[in-house]
């Protein structure tokens, strides 16, 4: 090392020691981790300080051996090369000044995407037993780096270093997921892919991907091509509230081809995150039946709505070549997106259309099925069965169980048959806490979105940073085979009154790290008030990012 390499490196400890202590101070508790000021989000379960540093310098080199490891190597190149300023490259064999990926033989029993990362001098070990793991590992490191590594781009000339330590870690729950509405106002490829580093960088693991609905089809089709020559465009759109007159003047459109959603998908997929596409049914079916007549009982052409709200175009679960038709377009949804989880919607669906429909009638006669709710779980189970077919597991919103969540259903006619398909993952999102504990006692397994807790396109008021951060995605009462049956949580950006990025920025910010804390880490390691201290420093990231939050109070 020069003399000038040294003196900069004297500076850089001070200044990074001083950096991060302000910006973290008191974040923690113990007095090594305070005067460390780490600074991370979600918390850890175990952060050990240590004596000395680890120094980034121009001789680090990362050893990785097995495919995973390399895999996650390149990631790791991505997010510190350039923005370190470091010639950093992969070497095939142990050295000094290593940072190590180590996959562990696979262990069936562990918690997936558990990890451990310990900083040294001379050596950064980030070991897992899966791919999932050594991301979380990375992130976790990124974390430690001071701001400027994390605002990509930046201009170094200083040596960089971070504290030593070693960190213990992982998930509270295996479903931790953020959903994005593009039906309603469609983003594109570039914000998606933004969105999918800020959920990485917290360890979200589930981008559920709302792509089709009444206002829109987003999704390529290519045996159905009209659902996106026409179902992916509307005319206007309402302004100004649900039941505002108002109107942009503007045309909406836009939807992914095949090859861009394979690119997200892998995109999402080195970052440790699975996509679960959600494409609605038999409800929210306005854009396609606009492209289709036939799927629907009343076969009226008619055009993708510029309103919002619950619209009437319901698929027909009397006609056969529906359930042919849908399957068919499943095929092509399934091929692109390897979750094992296909979303189907079923919320809000209004029965008006099915109620007149002498068909319809005729399927109740014929499957002894007395009420609407009926009608649904037949549906439900007939789709049920063709996902299950095509080796997938269907999850749905909290309506699939039959119950009226919308006083849509005559004189109290919720379900009379209870009979949905046990292996459904229920998404509940509306209705009482016994809704969802009685659908894991027949055996269901949750997904907890309990809209007045993780809606995202609801005010601050309304969900309040602290109340986002104090939802406990696990009912009371439940029966420790009950809790295990919570798979985890969700957090909802619908997106009718948020036309652009920047308003969307502001719902979803810092909301999301809430929510990313409250899906990762232990009810042990919660703490509101540390969280509050730890968030000035990841505004400052996301403002880095270009991120404009919302005017949150603490
Ligand atoms: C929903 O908010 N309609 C699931």
């Amino acid at each position: 090392m020069n003399i000038n390499r040294f003196k900069i490196k004297i500076f850089s400890l001070t200044l990074f020691t001083l950096m991060l202590s302000t910006a973290c101070q008191s974040a923690l508790t113990g007095t090594k981790l305070e005067q460390s000021g780490i600074c991370l989000i979600p918390m850890p379960e175990s952060i050990e300080m240590q004596e000395g540093f680890f120094s980034f310098d121009e001789t680090v080199t990362i050893f990785a051996e097995k495919a995973e490891e390399l895999r996650a190597s390149e990631l790791l190149l991505q997010y510190i090369k350039a923005p370190a300023g470091l010639p950093l490259s992969i070497a095939g064999n142990s050295r000094e000044n290593q940072i190590r990926l180590q996959l562990l033989e696979s262990d069936e029993d562990g918690v997936n995407g558990a990890y451990r990362l310990s900083v040294a001098s001379g050596i950064i070990l980030i070991q897992s037993h899966d791919y999932e793991g050594l991301v979380y590992g990375i992130q976790t490191l990124r974390q430690l780096m001071p701001a400027d590594v994390i605002k990509a781009g930046a201009d170094r000339d200083s040596v960089l270093s971070i504290p030593a330590v070693v960190i213990t870690d992982s998930p509270r729950f295996q479903w931790r997921g953020f959903m994005l509405d593009e039906s309603r106002h469609f983003k594109g490829m570039t914000e998606v892919k933004k969105l999918l580093d800020q959920m990485a960088f917290y360890k979200m693991n589930r981008f559920h991907w709302h792509l089709t609905d009444d206002q829109g089809w987003r999704i390529e089709i290519k045996q159905y091509p009209l659902l996106t020559e026409l179902g992916s465009k509307r005319k206007d759109t309402q302004t100004g509230g649900w039941s505002s007159p108002e109107r942009s003047g503007e045309p909406h459109e836009g939807y992914y081809t095949q090859e861009e959603i394979r690119e997200i998908v892998k995109y999402a997929s080195d970052r440790g995150i699975m996509v679960v596409p959600e494409i609605e049914m038999p409800g929210h079916a306005s854009a396609a039946a606009a492209a289709y007549p036939e799927l629907t009982t009343r076969g009226e052409q008619i055009e993708v709505p510029v309103t919002f709200g619950k619209h009437y175009a319901a698929y027909n679960p009397a006609n056969e070549k529906v359930y042919e038709m849908l399957s068919e377009i499943l095929d092509e949804v399934v091929a692109l997106f390897p979750s094992p989880y296909l979303h189907i919607g079923g919320d809000e669906v209004r029965f008006d259309h099915w109620q007149e429909s002498d068909e319809v009638a005729a399927l109740m006669e014929r499957e002894g099925l007395e009420t609407m709710a009926d009608v649904q779980i037949y549906f439900t189970n007939r789709m049920s069965q063709i996902i299950a077919a095509k080796g997938k597991r269907m999850m749905g919103w909290n309506e699939i169980l039959g119950d009226d969540l919308h006083g849509f259903l005559s004189d109290g006619q919720t379900r009379s048959a209870t009979d949905l398909d046990t292996e459904a993952v229920i998404h509940f999102w509306k209705g009482s806490e016994e809704l969802a504990k009685r659908a894991v006692r027949e055996g269901h397994d949750i997904v907890n979105s309990w809209h007045s807790f993780t809606y995202l396109d609801y005010s601050y008021e309304s969900i309040s940073l602290k109340k986002a951060y104090n939802f406990d995605p696990v009912f009371n009462g439940l029966s420790s085979a009950g809790k295990e049956k919570i798979l985890g949580m969700g957090c909802q950006m619908w997106s009718e009154w948020i036309p652009t990025v920047e308003s969307m920025h502001k719902q979803i910010f810092p909301r999301l790290l809430a929510y990313a804390e409250t899906g990762w880490s232990s009810k042990r390691k919660k703490s509101y008030h540390s969280f509050k201290k730890r968030l000035p420093h990841h505004l400052e990231l996301l403002e880095a990012s270009g991120i404009a939050v919302g005017d949150f109070q603490f």
